[in-house]
């Protein structure tokens, strides 16, 4: 059967599930925002009620629901105490806000690999990067699956760091039965449209350390303190705070979660099946420790040898035009994109003289997967049926059986 890519019909032809899925819930709670005429988050409940709903179904004591995951981050560093020049470090197979945040609050990222069988941040990595400048460790709960929390908690101890954990895509993952976010001293959140729930933008942080949780208050809120004047200023802060339509709708969202983070969960387990049989498709390796997995992204390794040698890029092509949406994900290691690479961390991309050149920075498996092997499903597509995981195997079959027409 020739491919879809070479003139062939496409082996599928409908469309997967659109995100973000919505009902009659959200409507009502944005209508009854509005009517209240009270947006924003200082005149109104809804942002409380869902800081508390978000943070007592992960067991922390404290959520402060912020305008993005990116400022969560940031916020969180500033209300752990990292201070400008510590060295945080993080790894170089991630969204940039994960490193942009560190030098937003002053401070320097410092890159490691990551574990090529599960795409999280390497502990050993971690270990060798560890001098007296380092203050704080950012794993990052890579596709919606935890990071190897005892083995980081165990280097945080040896070496006095803070843990702030970046699950952005995390929201449903556990680590030995603890939800993920609330493990290090602060956790953070993203619900940017992309992500499992989403209220178009915003983030949370979540902590169990009460210091934390005020500074990160403060910081979020121009600086105020709780028993201070409106226009009494104590610490150094912005604005970032979510407004009430946002929380509005992360609290329809919030009940709509279990429901389909279940069929996320079934649909991930089925093409782990379906693909595994597939020489040179290998989906992350599972592990008893990851109690719950998010399913942000459902990712696999592409192995060339076993499709005639066709590059990633080919056979993603290949994919899409088979009818199934592919995504080849980070493209660039952390460390390679231009802004760290020339340290273009002022105004206009002036040059902000940080103390690491990071044109030394080499870390082979980010390189492998931004170059050669990873390609990711984004979390919409495991919203569809057991036929539509079936087309997915089916598609990628089919471009085995005929991979030699993909290379010259
Ligand atoms: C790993 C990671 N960290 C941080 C962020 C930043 O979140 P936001 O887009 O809400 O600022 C994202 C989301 O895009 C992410 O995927």
């Amino acid at each position: 059967m020739s491919l879809a890519i070479n003139g062939g019909a496409p082996l599928r032809n409908k469309p997967f599930p659109v995100w973000p899925v919505w009902g009659d819930e959200e409507i009502e709670n944005l209508t009854r925002v509005i009517k209240s005429g009270k947006w924003g988050r200082l005149a109104g409940k809804e942002s409380e009620t869902f800081e508390k709903k978000f943070a007592d179904a992960h067991e922390a004591r404290h959520g402060i629901a912020l305008n993005s995951g990116t400022t969560a981050l940031r916020v969180a560093l500033m209300a752990a105490g990292i201070d400008a020049g510590d060295e945080v470090i993080v790894p170089a197979y991630t969204f940039i806000a994960t490193a942009s945040a560190v030098v937003e609050a002053g401070a320097v990222p410092i890159f490691v690999d990551i574990e090529p069988h599960t795409y999280n941040i390497d502990p050993e990595a971690v270990a060798k990067a560890i001098t007296p400048r380092t203050r704080a460790i950012m794993p990052v709960h890579f596709a919606g699956r935890a990071a190897d929390m005892d083995a980081l908690q165990k280097i945080a101890q040896k070496h006095n760091l803070v843990i702030i954990e970046d699950a952005a895509q995390a929201w449903g993952a556990s680590w030995k039965g603890r939800m993920v976010g609330a493990i290090g001293a602060a956790g953070c959140f993203s619900f940017q449209s992309s992500k499992n729930v989403n209220c178009g933008e915003g983030g949370i942080i979540l902590t169990n350390d009460d210091v934390v949780a005020k500074f990160a208050r403060s910081h979020h809120n121009c600086g105020r303190s709780e028993d201070g004047l409106w226009y009494e200023h104590f610490y150094f802060g912005g604005n970032y705070r979510i407004t009430e339509l946002q929380s509005a709708v992360l609290l329809a969202q919030f009940d709509r979660y279990e429901e389909l983070h279940k069929i996320r969960q079934e649909n991930y387990a089925l093409l782990v099946d379906l693909l595994s049989d597939i020489d040179g498709i290998e989906p992350l390796v599972p592990d008893e420790n990851i109690t719950s997995h998010a399913c942000h992204l459902f990712i696999f390794r592409y192995e060339k040898e076993h499709f005639s040698g066709a590059p990633k890029a080919k056979f993603i092509d290949a994919l899409r035009k088979e009818g199934i949406p592919t995504s080849p994900g980070y493209s660039i290691p952390l460390y390679k994109q231009p802004v760290f690479l020339n340290k273009s961390f002022g105004p206009r991309g002036k040059i902000v003289d940080l103390p690491v050149d990071y044109s030394k920075d080499f870390c082979p498996e980010t390189e492998k997967a931004c170059y050669e092997e990873a390609i990711w499903f984004t979390q919409s597509i495991l919203l569809g049926s057991e036929e539509d995981m079936q087309d997915i195997a089916d598609a990628i079959e089919k471009i085995q059986a005929e991979s030699g027409s993909l290379v010259p």
